[in-house]
């Protein structure tokens, strides 16, 4: 299954969403491959500090953009984090993904689906992909849209993360939906608290459950803990006997658990 947590907001936690499930899902026992399409390589940072703590020399060779372009096997491009969990890392070559693109002898169906295809032969391999995307609009995240089959949409507690949201939803629905026939659906709306608990939050909250129907929200929100700001210093760390880690371990470990129940997938 291939996912993509997704907001036109920057900032709205969509890597570092990205990051935890994967985490919290591998040590549930899934094979899980996170594939980072961000040029800014936000999750290839973090992942890769997350593995470096074992001291190991990492390198990132090929990059993903020059798989893509190469028409190279992706598996070739990918680092083992821990077990059943792997990333394919990018680099900031990949800004060049979208023009390059363009200039392809390829009808506007290819190109959307540019990504889609190459991603086919490691569908077999995990029980989860995971895609990170940039906060913009443009043919590389059209292409990630366009490999996804479901969508876990992040709204942060804030008025443009809403806006963000919605017409993001838009977007997807008029260019891809109806144009391209792209089959993604939403899985449900992942609220990401700013402060916890505040008016602000609540608010927000109660005008998303109008807007979306409370079917579409996730039960599971995911609160504001300083120690998930920490993990982009430090990587991903989970000491048993630390209570932080515990505790936001824990918060992911929860969403992780609905959305397997979400996607009506066995349980491990
Ligand atoms: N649950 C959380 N609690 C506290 N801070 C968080 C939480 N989730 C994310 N953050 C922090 O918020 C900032 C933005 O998060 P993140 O990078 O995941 O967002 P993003 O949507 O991927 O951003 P971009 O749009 O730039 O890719 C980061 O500094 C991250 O550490
Ligand atoms: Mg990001």
């Amino acid at each position: 299954m291939i996912i993509s947590c997704a907001n036109e907001k920057g900032g709205s936690g969509k890597t570092s969403t990205t990051a935890l499930l994967g985490w919290e899902l591998a040590s549930l026992g899934y094979k899980v491959l996170l594939v980072d399409c961000d040029p800014q390589s936000n999750l290839t940072d973090l992942m890769i500090k997350t593995k470096s703590q074992e001291n190991t020399e990492i390198t990132i060779d090929p990059s993903l953009f020059a798989l893509l372009i190469n028409n190279r096997n992706l598996k070739d491009g990918i680092i083992d984090i821990k077990d059943n969990l792997s990333l394919l890392p990018v680099a900031s070559d990949m800004n060049l993904f979208s023009r390059w693109l363009d200039k392809q002898d390829l009808s506007e169906k290819e190109k959307v689906t540019y990504l889609k295809n190459a991603l086919n032969n490691l569908k077999d391999d995990y029980d989860f992909i995971f895609l990170d995307v940039s906060p913009t609009m443009s043919l590389t995240n059209d292409n990630v849209f366009m490999a996804c089959d479901w969508l876990v949409i992040m709204l942060q507690t804030q008025q443009r993360s809403l806006l963000g949201a919605k017409s993001f939803l838009e977007y997807l629905q008029t260019n891809l939906i109806n144009t391209f026939d792209s089959k993604v659906d939403i899985l449900g709306i992942l609220p990401v608290l700013t402060k916890g608990q505040s008016k602000i939050d609540n608010s927000i909250l109660k005008t998303a459950i109008t807007d979306f129907g409370e079917g579409n929200m996730f039960n599971n929100v995911i609160t504001a803990m300083e120690r998930v700001k920490r993990y982009d210093l430090t990587g991903i760390t989970e000491d048993h006997k630390n209570v932080w880690d515990k505790a936001t371990h824990s918060v992911y470990t929860a969403v992780a658990k609905e959305l397997i129940n979400r996607l009506g997938v066995d349980n491990k």
